[in-house]
């Protein structure tokens, strides 16, 4: 089995640009490439943006580390597209990630039924869509998010009465209630690797801050989620479209009713591998089962 696993200059061991938080890319190829080696498979790093030559003989390519998609969306699309095109099964598939790059996507999940945080979608937000939102949700506190984006990039928080005049955000927006779960309890992940549960963590983020982000200072800790919890993630995974993805990491926050999705990470989640001693060799044999070896 040859397998690749997508890189982008911040994560690719060697690079002069890699990011701080690149050595998440470090314990994850860690974890898969020694399960896959168990089964004579071989795992090889590759720049997204490499010519499609780069990935002859790979059956698979893991989506994996690019994490600077979101400012070149379609350039990647059509790359992934390109790979499936040349006959590589890419993981998760084209379609799959194409859904899940725009957040939109829980306006979805929530049509059908997912418990989902409340959200106001905003093309151009201004002050006053933030304004609107305090008395849409009842609340004082509010978070603005990008639409596409990740890591908290462009991220503000708000409280009510205190919108700068001149606050904008240069690209579509999603405006949801600020939970405090968050700083109390923090922030579950939930992974799942064909459709099975395989480990569960809480992060937290650090004093004085709400982001959960390593890149902020936050940790994290193993737990064995109660059924209620499981539960209600598994019904997330459940109603994801285009069919099983091979790995979900499913991100929840609880609030007075219930544990709510933050998001679905189906494109390039980190998969905490220390919290989950499992997840190479289920991979491993996830992959296997899927191109048939
Ligand atoms: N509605 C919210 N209430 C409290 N914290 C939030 C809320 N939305 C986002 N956050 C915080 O910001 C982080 C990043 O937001 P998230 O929606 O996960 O986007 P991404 O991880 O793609 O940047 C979350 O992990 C959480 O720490
Ligand atoms: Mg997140």
């Amino acid at each position: 089995m040859k397998i690749g696993f997508l890189t982008c200059p911040g994560t690719m061991p060697g690079s002069p640009v890699r990011r701080d938080d690149a050595f998440e890319h470090d314990l994850q190829v860690d974890a898969i490439r020694p399960a896959l080696a168990a089964r004579s498979g071989t795992l090889h790093e590759i720049d997204w943006r490499a010519p499609l030559e780069a990935f002859d003989g790979c059956q698979l390519v893991l989506v994996g580390t690019p994490w600077d998609y979101w400012d070149f969306e379609q350039e990647f699309l059509d790359k992934l597209d390109a790979l499936e095109g040349a006959g590589v099964a890419v993981c998760n598939p084209p379609a799959l990630v194409r859904w899940n790059s725009r957040k939109t996507y829980l306006r979805d999940l929530a049509e059908r039924g997912a418990a989902t945080i409340p959200t106001l979608w905003v093309e151009q937000p201004t002050p006053a869509d933030i304004e609107n939102a305090f008395d849409q949700f009842g609340c004082d506190s509010i978070v603005a998010k990008r639409q596409v984006g990740a890591g908290a990039e462009g991220q503000s928080i708000h409280r009510k009465g205190e919108v700068p005049a001149d606050w904008t955000m240069q690209h579509p927006a999603m405006i949801q209630p600020y939970l405090p779960q968050i700083a109390s309890e923090g922030e579950y992940s939930f992974l799942f690797i064909d459709g099975e549960f395989s480990h569960a963590l809480v992060k937290r983020p650090a004093a004085g801050d709400y982001r959960v982000q390593s890149l902020y200072g936050g940790s994290e800790e193993a737990i064995t989620p109660d059924a209620g919890d499981l539960a209600a993630a598994k019904a997330i995974v459940d109603a994801l479209p285009h069919g099983t993805p091979l790995y979900a990491r499913i991100d929840m926050v609880r609030s007075a009713d219930g544990l709510l999705l933050m998001e679905a990470e189906l494109i390039e989640p980190y998969l905490y591998p220390l919290q989950g001693p499992e997840l190479g060799p289920r991979l491993a044999e996830a992959i296997a089962r899927r191109i048939g070896n």
